[in-house]
């Protein structure tokens, strides 16, 4: 028998362990797991050797913007299906979900999700789902759940507490979370106070404070832990119906989630590099530079960093998610972070767009945090890939390395302790493969890269051998199943 690919001499990482092993890839899964060294010789069109690096599943992120309309303040995003998923793919992420907008004045999410289809199609170089974005629950919405969990293969919405164009009201809250739990469909929550947050904007602009650093002045701590709090009691008033609590950045809504989570609630929570590596004063940069890192909620401090350092160790937070939100600082046409008038010379921080650039930077920053002794290995593949995988109804075709199960979505990184070829490991944006002029992680030095990235059996990203080799189309919507933790749900 003969083989498409064959990684041999790597030291395989998964959630449940790390061992060496050789892969065997046929027909786009892996199909055989054999012990080290005993495929070098295979008969297989291509055989790569790891030279004992780690190989890790393929990176799973399921909270990715792409080519959005203005809906976080006045931009649109910088990146595109085909330039975000070429940056996913760059940095080890074989798999994304990204959002079908449903704007206020749209009653129907499958047009959305239609609509969204469009941009996508034939320009990914990822593998990609969907979640619907659900600014407007309207009847009609609603009524339309069945049909995206049972043909359209959409098994989650993401909803809003803050935005003008897609705050909802409790009650509307509550009538979402009705209706998702009637169809084990789960509803993501973007928790923060949007009434006390204006009311402080507009408190900061009377005070003439407008630059960027005040856009974490508009969203203190409690603001986010008020939503979450909020967010957690009405999941239990419909029954304790699952939730997601995205990009938690502040301790004390990672308290709340957790208190909520040992009385048994099923409260899931995701957090996001920026609340590894960024803090408030990284918006206080010169001139107006701090605007690169104003994303919602915003970078916290350094204590508030290890509270979610500590909240990933112990399994309160489920998964972590790029929140790959981007717009140009300079560059854009049509929106971009600077907005400095003759009016307004430092800028205005509530007409900055929210949202950063991270999908390529994800995991090679958080994997080189595991060789500082931050987060396990197998704690590391287990937020970015495989508890992404089910709690997003991918498992265990994407996330995992089952033989006769898995697709073969594979990352092999460079050896520990080599000079790994004498490779600049600081990150630049030229570096990256996205198309937005800046990404708010200059200058951070990684311990490591994805060296391959193979996806369905082919190489597409082949870091010392030209790159990007994978073609924008290879990337295929998956429909997903209901997560695996709503199976045994009632
Ligand atoms: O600032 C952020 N996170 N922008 C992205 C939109 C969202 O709410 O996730
Ligand atoms: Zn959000
Ligand atoms: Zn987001
Ligand atoms: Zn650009």
């Amino acid at each position: 028998d003969s083989f498409d690919l064959v990684i041999t001499n790597g030291i395989c990482v998964t959630a449940g362990d790390i061992a060496p092993y050789d892969i065997a890839i046929k027909d786009e899964k892996i199909v055989l797991l054999a012990p080290s060294g005993s495929l070098a010789d295979a008969n297989a069109t291509r055989i790569i050797d790891a030279e004992r690096g780690y190989v890790t599943p393929g990176g799973v992120d399921c909270h990715v913007h792409l080519q959005e309309p203005a809906m976080f303040g006045k931009g649109t995003s910088s990146d595109t299906y085909e330039t975000g998923t070429r940056s996913a793919i760059a940095g080890g992420c074989t798999t994304i979900v990204g959002f079908a907008p449903q704007q206020k004045t749209e009653p129907s999410l499958l047009a959305a999700l239609a609509a969204t289809h469009l941009r996508a199609r034939g320009n990914s170089y990822c593998d990609y789902g969907l979640h619907l974005l659900v600014g407007n629950p309207s009847p009609q919405a609603l009524s339309e759940l069945a049909a995206l969990r049972d043909t359209e293969g959409v098994t989650s919405l993401k909803i809003y507490m803050t935005y003008a164009a897609l705050q909802l009201r409790d009650d509307q809250i509550l009538s979402v979370l009705l209706a998702a739990r009637g169809h084990r469909i789960l509803t993501m929550i973007h928790a923060e106070n949007g009434d006390v947050l204006t009311w402080l904007t507009s408190q900061l602009e009377a005070a003439s404070l407008f630059a960027p650093k005040y856009h974490a002045t508009s969203r203190p701590p409690i603001l986010e832990a008020e939503a979450t709090n909020r967010a957690i009691a009405l999941s239990s008033l419909i029954a304790n119906t699952p939730i997601l609590l995205v990009h938690v950045s502040d301790p004390g809504a990672t308290l709340r989630i957790r208190a909520a989570q040992t009385a048994g609630q099923p409260i899931f929570a995701e957090t996001c590099p920026q609340y590894l590596f960024l803090t408030r004063d990284d918006m206080d940069g010169p001139g107006f530079e701090g605007a690169k890192c104003v994303c919602s909620p915003p970078p916290r401090d350094k204590e508030s960093q290890e509270a979610i350092w500590t909240g990933l160790r112990n399994g309160t937070f489920t998964i972590l998610s790029s929140d790959h939100c981007p717009f140009d600082y300079d560059d854009g046409e049509s929106g971009k972070k600077t907005c400095i008038t003759e009016d307004f010379p430092v800028g205005r921080f509530k007409e900055i767009p929210n949202g950063i650039p991270g999908i390529e930077t994800r995991l090679p920053m958080v994997f080189s945090s595991s060789s500082e002794g931050r987060l396990s290995l197998t704690k590391f593949v287990e937020v970015t890939s495989t508890n992404p995988a089910k709690l997003y109804g991918l498992y265990p075709k994407k996330g995992s390395l089952i033989a006769g199960v898995s697709d073969a979505d594979v990352v092999i990184w460079y050896p520990e302790g080599k000079d790994r070829k004498g490779l600049d490991m600081t990150i630049t944006n030229g570096m990256l493969h996205h198309a937005t002029d800046y990404t708010p992680f200059e200058g951070r030095k990684v311990g490591n890269w994805p060296r391959w990235t193979v996806l369905r059996g082919r190489v597409v990203w082949d870091r010392d051998g030209g790159g990007v080799v994978g073609e924008k189309g290879y990337g295929e919507f998956v429909k997903r199943g209901i997560t695996s933790y709503m199976l045994e749900f009632s």
